[in-house]
């Protein structure tokens, strides 16, 4: 494989999980430098380990200012800058609306959105230094309306719209920002859900499989590469095409 990524620093979020460390593996076997950032230090650990010297493991709760702003300033010192920033990490917490907690409603959208907002905010200055960076967030088809989510599709629809903004308002400093949108992806996620459900969810997908991880990866380690250079303020979304028809 060729290091389109060489010397390149990125930092990926919710990176012990299935679609980051993917795309953690795709980025350092593309050369980069490769912070993978998780609540959970120990899966992020071992992923990091697997990886070899590019990768480093820290915890990060991307809900929290502080936790954020010292997963930036650790990526800085260990690897000198940040180059990328893969908001990935992202939680659910289904119900009916009619059903759903307040603290649903919180945690979903205090990880997914907020925390993607903290985490731009933080590498920001650091991007406008170096006069250049990549942000690529994570939406998901959610954000088109799912049944039992009202918090998640509100959290994601959000996502799509921050990107926007944030491509407008970060262009002077020649920072692409874009976001994917996964369809059904099998991860972790997925755990636990019966055969027939996932057969019956695949018989949705035009394609009939789940995205597996590195699908996502490829598109982030696209959308990161010079040949993605002057695409900006744009979701894409990765779902074996069951986002479009009617
Ligand atoms: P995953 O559950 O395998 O990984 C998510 C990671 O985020 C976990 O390692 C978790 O520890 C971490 N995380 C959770 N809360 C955190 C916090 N407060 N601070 C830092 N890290 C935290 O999930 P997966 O499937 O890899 O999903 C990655 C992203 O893709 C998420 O944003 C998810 O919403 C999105 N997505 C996934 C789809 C799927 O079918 N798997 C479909 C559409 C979108």
């Amino acid at each position: 494989m060729q290091e389109h990524l060489k010397d390149k620093v990125a930092i990926i979020t919710g990176a012990a999980g299935g679609i980051g460390s993917a795309t953690a593996q795709r980025f350092v076997e593309e050369g980069a430098k490769v912070v993978l950032a998780d609540f959970d230090l120990e899966g992020a650990q071992k992923v990091a380990t697997e990886l070899g010297d590019n990768a480093v493991a820290v915890q990060v709760d991307v809900s929290d200012k502080d936790s954020v702003v010292a997963m930036v300033q650790t990526a800085a010192e260990k690897f000198g800058t940040v180059h990328i920033l893969i908001n990935n990490a992202g939680i659910a917490r289904d119900a009916f609306c009619k059903k759903m907690s307040v603290e649903q409603w919180d945690q979903v959208v205090n990880v997914n959105m907020k925390g993607t907002f903290l985490c731009c905010q933080a590498v920001i200055p650091i991007f406008a230094e170096n006069k250049g960076g990549k942000i690529v967030n994570t939406a998901s088809i959610g954000a088109l309306g799912n049944m039992g989510q009202t918090n998640y599709s509100a959290s994601k629809a959000g996502i799509i719209g921050m990107t926007k903004t944030l491509a407008l308002e970060l262009a002077r400093d020649g920072v692409n920002v874009n976001c994917v949108s996964p369809g059904a992806t099998d991860t972790q996620l997925f755990d636990g859900v019966p055969e027939e459900i996932k057969d019956g969810i695949k018989s949705k997908i035009p394609f009939r499989r789940f995205a597996q991880p590195i699908d996502i990866a490829n598109l982030h380690a696209f959308l990161v590469s010079d040949g993605a250079a002057y695409i900006t303020g744009q979701t894409i979304f990765c779902d074996g095409g069951i986002s479009v028809g009617i």
